[in-house]
């Protein structure tokens, strides 16, 4: 792959300008959403695209979210849009939301990875949105880090993973939402959640007055497309990680013992907590704190920078719990990710003292 000299722009009207000019002449520019940086590429233009999965290391099948500055632009991109998916749109873009939807002929096969649909969002970040009214162009991008790496929420992060490799990073700063986009396929009879995300699925499903189907399992389908870029591990530091599931009280339980058991082993052990669990305050261990368990937002705009931080600090294990409730509101999108960032999991015994 050619090198290529990455420029970090400056987040103002001149920064916005150059981005959308490199952007136009078929560059790779990464720019921020609420949710986490993209890697930017003229939507409709395939020798753009193809350098996107270059830079990326990202296998070719795995399609990528094209960005709209509004929902008037929906018809460049998707066709034979349903009412209800209309009826999302309105309600909640600008935002963190993305509808697959049939595609048009105009979008490349790269950008869908063969597949006749197309994932579209309008995002709620003001250089996003500039960026993408100045550079007058649907935007492909998907999360702006190398492939199977956490989410970059900061310019560092994407520089971290892709300098050398892209033409510019736009910095706006840390993401607010810091978890991607939920991804709902609306384009069958019945809507389905593909990737829980910043909008929690309860809200979706309200909108809609219909319940969502779930995501397709690992293998529930034949084909290498059932579930698109929806790999088992995926956002996974390279420091091992450990997940302890179970209730809070069982798992901050077991967590204690596993750290105590991985020391006395010699291993330098890095944790990923909920602000509930200060009182653990193992001394020696490295501590990456989340929100409170109650606080799925701020546990979420933490997420991606605690696990590169961790992942930074040179230890050897990392042991994680779940932030919030798996089952509802951000905590959905939190326990996904972690699920995916995890080597391994560890049931804690209810029985347990
Ligand atoms: O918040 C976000 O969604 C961020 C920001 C940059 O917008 N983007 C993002 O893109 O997370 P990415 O490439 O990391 O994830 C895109 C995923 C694919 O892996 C796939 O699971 C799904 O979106 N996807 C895209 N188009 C699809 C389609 N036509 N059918 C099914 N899934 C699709
Ligand atoms: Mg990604």
């Amino acid at each position: 792959m050619p090198e290529r000299k990455t420029r970090r722009l400056a987040g103002d009207e001149g920064g916005i300008q150059e981005a959308a000019r490199l952007l136009r002449a078929g560059g790779l520019v990464a720019f921020p959403t609420e949710t986490v940086y993209g890697l930017g590429a003229h939507a409709l233009d395939p020798t753009a695209v193809a350098g996107i999965f270059q830079a990326k290391g990202r296998p070719a099948d795995d399609p990528l979210i094209v960005h709209l500055a509004d929902q008037s632009w929906l018809d460049q991109v998707a066709r034979a849009v349903p009412d209800r998916a209309h009826r999302l749109a309105e309600r909640f873009w600008p935002g963190p939301l993305t509808l697959v939807l049939p595609k048009q002929p105009a979008v490349p096969d790269s950008v869908t990875a063969g597949l006749a649909t197309v994932g579209v969002r309008v995002p709620a970040h003001p250089l996003a949105h500039r960026l993408l009214v100045q550079a007058d162009l649907p935007i492909a991008a998907p999360s702006a880090n190398l492939f199977a790496r956490p989410s970059p929420t900061r310019a560092e992060h994407v520089l971290d993973d892709l300098a050398g490799r892209i033409d510019a990073v736009l910095d706006g700063g840390p993401t607010p939402v810091g978890v991607e986009s939920t991804i709902v396929d609306v384009s069958g009879a019945e809507p389905r959640l593909l990737r829980p995300g910043g909008i929690p699925a309860e809200a979706i499903a309200a909108v809609l007055g219909t319940t969502l189907l779930p995501p397709p399992r690992p293998g529930e389908h034949a084909g290498p497309q059932a579930a698109p870029g929806l790999l088992d591990v995926h956002y996974a530091p390279r420091t091992p990680l450990v997940l302890v599931l179970g209730s809070p009280s069982a798992a901050r339980a077991r967590l204690r013992q596993e750290i105590e058991r991985y020391r006395a082993a010699g291993k330098r052990v890095g944790a990923l907590l909920p602000l509930d669990d200060r009182e653990l305050l193992p001394e020696g261990v490295h501590v990456e704190w989340l929100g409170a368990w109650a606080e799925p937002e701020r546990s979420a705009a933490r997420l991606f920078d605690a696990l590169r931080s961790l992942d930074r600090a040179g230890l050897d294990v990392l042991l994680a719990r779940l932030p919030a409730d798996p089952e509802r509101g951000l905590g959905r999108a939190l326990a996904d990710r972690l699920n995916r960032a995890r080597q391994e999991s560890v049931f804690a015994d209810e029985a347990a003292p």
